[in-house]
């Protein structure tokens, strides 16, 4: 992600000690922060905290006595590229809302004009009450994005919503504001990610060592596109994109149900996952106990999922797969494309180093039906984004002519 400048506000909630860790995290990623902090929120966390964290100066009052030839609150809210408030408390959603700007953070959130996110963290009952929902709604009205609360324990002692999400989940919300780049509002895009498990007993599986990485990166980069981004992901231990509707499954049979349903109204379908191709042909009721000599186990065909969605492609369908191979990987990608009707397939080797499973890189050639690009090894986030815009930018039609 490009480095930007973001102003983070903190109003009065004991969640704001995760805010520590978020405005850690966004400044070892490069980012220029600015935290703002409402007069309450200083008796949660020191203003010293966040100006180390963030090696800017933390501004909490309107009237700063000490001259300086800017108007702060407007000269930061010129400047920022996004505005987040975490926790936000139920006062300050309620200001918001409604305009008010009686302290240097309201005053700065209400002269800003960048994309804006809300995490609001309060008691169940404060933020069920009718006037905070009330003010949620306006805010969502104005184009704020308000960020969905946890439910769990919380430190007043009740149990319920209310919780702020963790810091790297509003990292990760707010990679959706930062982008500009919406090139695929309206568009449904449905992605499989990860493996599939297949069941010989209740206690034994066959399945392969996707992480899942690549999938989720490219849920995260549709979903920060402007897409409605559905991923069908098989068992994996990486936290759902926050905004993507996820479907979990287990086997490959789950995964051709789910994916074909998911497809039918889809505007482009990406199959990462990797799908088992053979299954056993029966799952043993009880624990398979052993015995003397070798056991073997016999499999049958799955569905191929990529070749009956080739089938199945509308018109204005684009269809995407992938070809991870240990040789003649362009050869085997180039047959995966014909063969199964798909409009790009995207190759990559294990034997490059750096790409492959379970690591945050790859190394990918896109292959379509008139050409094909490698690009060099980088972030899945970057493959990610890289695959959309080279895939889903423009129409095939436009493509052709500019010869892809
Ligand atoms: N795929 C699928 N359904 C399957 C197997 C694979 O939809 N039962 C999809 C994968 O998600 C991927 C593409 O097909 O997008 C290629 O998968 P891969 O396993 O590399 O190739 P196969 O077609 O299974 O061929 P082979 O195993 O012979 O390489």
């Amino acid at each position: 992600m490009e480095k930007k400048c973001i102003i983070v506000g903190v109003t009065a909630g004991i969640a704001a000690y995760k805010t520590c860790t978020l405005v850690s995290s966004l400044k070892k990623a490069g980012h220029d922060v600015h935290v703002l902090m409402s007069e309450n929120a200083m008796k949660f966390v020191s203003p010293l905290t966040f100006q180390t964290l963030s090696a800017n100066r933390v501004i909490t009052d309107t009237f700063m006595t000490d001259w300086t030839p800017e108007v702060h609150h407007i000269s930061l809210a010129h400047k920022a590229d996004a505005f987040v408030v975490a926790p936000a408390s139920a006062d300050f959603i309620a200001k918001a809302a409604n305009g008010i700007a009686d302290d240097m953070l309201t005053t700065t959130f209400l002269a800003s004009y960048c994309p804006k996110l809300v995490v609001p963290a309060m008691n169940t009952h404060m933020l069920e009450n009718p006037a905070t929902q009330r003010n949620i709604a306006q805010l969502k009205q104005d184009g704020i994005m308000v960020m969905e609360s946890d439910s769990g324990y919380l430190a007043c002692g009740d149990t319920g919503r209310g919780r702020m999400p963790e810091a790297d989940e509003i990292a990760d919300a707010l990679g959706m504001a930062l982008q500009n780049d919406k090139f695929l509002q309206g568009k449904k895009v449905v992605i499989s990610a990860g493996p599939t498990c297949e069941a010989i007993d209740p206690v034994r599986y066959i399945t392969n060592h996707s992480s899942g990485k690549m999938g989720y990166a490219l849920a995260r980069a549709a979903r920060n596109a402007g897409a409605d981004a559905v991923l069908v992901s098989g068992p994996s231990v990486l936290k759902a994109p926050y905004g993507v509707r996820i479907c979990h499954i287990v086997s490959a049979a789950d995964l051709a149900e789910t994916v074909l349903e998911e497809s039918e109204d889809a505007d482009a379908v990406i199959m990462a996952a990797a799908v088992a191709d053979y299954t056993p042909i029966e799952t043993a009721k009880e624990k398979i106990k052993k015995s003397e000599g070798d056991l073997g186990i016999a499999l049958k065909r799955t569905q191929d999922v990529l070749l009956e969605l080739g089938k199945r492609k509308k018109a204005h369908q684009v269809l995407i797969g992938f070809a991870m191979e240990t040789e003649n990987l362009l050869a085997n990608a180039q047959k995966k494309l014909e063969g199964k009707n798909a409009d790009y397939i995207v190759a990559n080797s294990i034997a490059d180093q750096g790409a492959g499973f379970g690591v945050d890189t790859n190394k990918i050639t896109i292959l379509s039906h008139t050409g094909q690009k490698a690009f060099a090894l980088m972030s899945k986030d970057d493959a990610a984004w890289t695959i959309l815009k080279e895939c889903l930018e423009h129409d095939r039609g436009e493509k052709d002519a500019a010869g892809y």
